[in-house]
């Protein structure tokens, strides 16, 4: 094995994950090859472009490319003859069929890597599996790779945050890597050395308690959600103001303030999925009882887009047949353009079946809601979208929406009604605009 600096590192899966890791890996001076099985993404990181909206990313991909350090493939031969370590970066999306996750893309990453490999090779996941999965796949690993047992196989999971990806890769708050080969320890620990000698904790554990640690960790963050949104269910009822309550329980550094934010819920392609298949596996291990809160938490989230629509109907006098509305925010979160499980399209998409008229309006993220949800209607500008609209309703965050102007808003609308579904806006000053102002868990 060649020493930290000449690394070569090749990145298997060129989604989110896995441009943002070369790209990032680049600049940190390795020599990096993104491999990828889908043609026309290759195309496009090849000429510079980024298959999606990501803060910063652009820059970084396009200022790498120019070193020559950085390359694209669809070929697993040459990432094999090419680098010293893989890193396993492909999507493990829920199943069609149950709450478990879809694991073929990782099965087929290692099945058409290993027969490549004929030099002893690290291969580090770093896709959000089931706790298992990891142990299987070394075996499947060493029975495959002509080099047999000298193509180890580690685990280490990665917590980007979408809209943060750079930030996360470059400045990670952990560094976790399942292994007991010291071979796979030492690869890691160069590969991330400049973040060692920055201070990161580096954990080293076995393969399960790596893959736990992410599992876990998106749990945590959904029943922490889900925790403020119940508290946001009992606060219109009792008549109490949850972003009040959120705030005071914030001060108590042992809650903290971070995800407490109550509103629509959580949505995208991690959250929703991983605690499904993380019931699923408990259930497959016999452990189910575990984590049948999770079941709770999940249907907290669901309640929230049920109220939502309630609000909104209660607001447009109880019917929406026929009515104008609209939905500012299509992506899961701000400052992205992923709409996977996204809780503003789900809203969107109900009220539209309900028989409104519904215009969507995203900074980002319309050509791929357009896609997904053609019987939509879609606007090029917040004030085109409102035009006339019966209800407005705020379901992603995006700064242009906290910013709105309630006067501007208020001129093009047919009534001025918003639903605030994340309690992103100023009641009081949208009220004194002579808006109905109506949000989750408050008055
Ligand atoms: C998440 C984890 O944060 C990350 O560590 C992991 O690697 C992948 O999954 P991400 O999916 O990018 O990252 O989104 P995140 O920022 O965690 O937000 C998830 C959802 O929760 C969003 O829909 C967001 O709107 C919602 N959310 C977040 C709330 O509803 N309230 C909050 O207080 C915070």
């Amino acid at each position: 094995m060649v020493e930290a600096e000449l690394m070569r590192v090749s990145i298997i899966g060129t989604g989110y994950l896995g441009a943002t890791t070369a790209a990032c890996l680049t600049d940190m001076g390795f020599e990096v090859i993104g491999v990828d099985v889908d043609e026309a993404k290759i195309d496009m990181l090849r000429s510079g472009q980024v298959p999606f909206y990501e803060p910063g990313l652009d820059e970084i991909l396009t200022e790498n490319m120019k070193t020559g350090r950085l390359r694209f493939t669809t070929s697993f031969a040459e990432a094999a003859e090419f680098a010293d370590l893989h890193l396993v970066c492909v999507g493990t999306p829920q199943r069609d069929d149950s709450g478990a996750a879809d694991l073929s893309y990782v099965n087929s990453a290692i099945e058409q890597l290993a027969p490549h490999l004929t030099r002893p090779t690290v291969v580090v996941g770093r896709s959000t599996v089931p706790v298992g999965t990891a142990a299987t796949l070394a075996a499947r690993l060493a029975t495959l790779a002509p080099v047999g047992e000298e193509a180890e196989l580690g685990w280490s999971p990665e917590f980007l945050r979408e809209g943060f990806g750079v930030e996360d890769t470059l400045h990670p708050n952990r560094i976790v890597i399942g292994t007991e080969s010291p071979r796979v320890e030492k690869v890691m620990r160069a590969l991330w050395q400049r973040q060692i000698n920055e201070g990161v904790p580096f954990l080293v554990t076995d393969m399960q308690t790596a893959e736990l640690v992410k599992v876990s960790a998106n749990a945590f963050l959904a029943t922490k959600i889900s925790f403020i949104n119940a508290m946001a269910e009992v606060s219109e009822v009792a008549g109490a103001d949850v972003m009040q309550l959120a705030e005071a329980l914030s001060y108590d550094d042992r809650i903290g303030g971070k995800f407490l934010g109550p509103g629509l819920g959580f949505g995208g392609g991690c959250l929703p999925k991983d605690i499904r298949a993380f019931m699923a596996r408990a259930d497959e291990l016999g452990v189910e009882p575990a984590l049948s809160f999770l079941r709770e938490v999940d249907a907290i989230n669901q309640r929230r887009r049920a109220r939502t629509i309630d609000i909104a109907r209660q607001l447009i006098g109880g019917n929406f047949a026929g009515r104008t509305v609209t939905v500012l925010g299509a992506a899961f979160k701000p400052n992205s353009d992923d709409i996977r499980d996204s809780p503003a399209l789900d809203v969107a998409s109900t009220i539209a079946s309900l028989g409104a008229r519904v215009t969507v309006y995203d900074p980002a993220a319309l050509d791929r809601a357009r896609e997904e949800h053609p019987q939509l209607g879609y606007a090029p500008s917040m004030l085109e979208a409102a035009q006339d609209a019966d209800v407005v309703l705020l379901l992603t965050e995006w700064a242009e929406f906290r910013e709105a102007n309630p006067k501007k808003l208020g001129a093009v609308v047919a009534q001025k009604k918003i639903v605030d579904g994340r309690n992103a806006l100023d009641p009081t000053y949208w009220r004194a605009s002579g808006w109905t102002y109506r949000a989750l868990g408050r008055q």
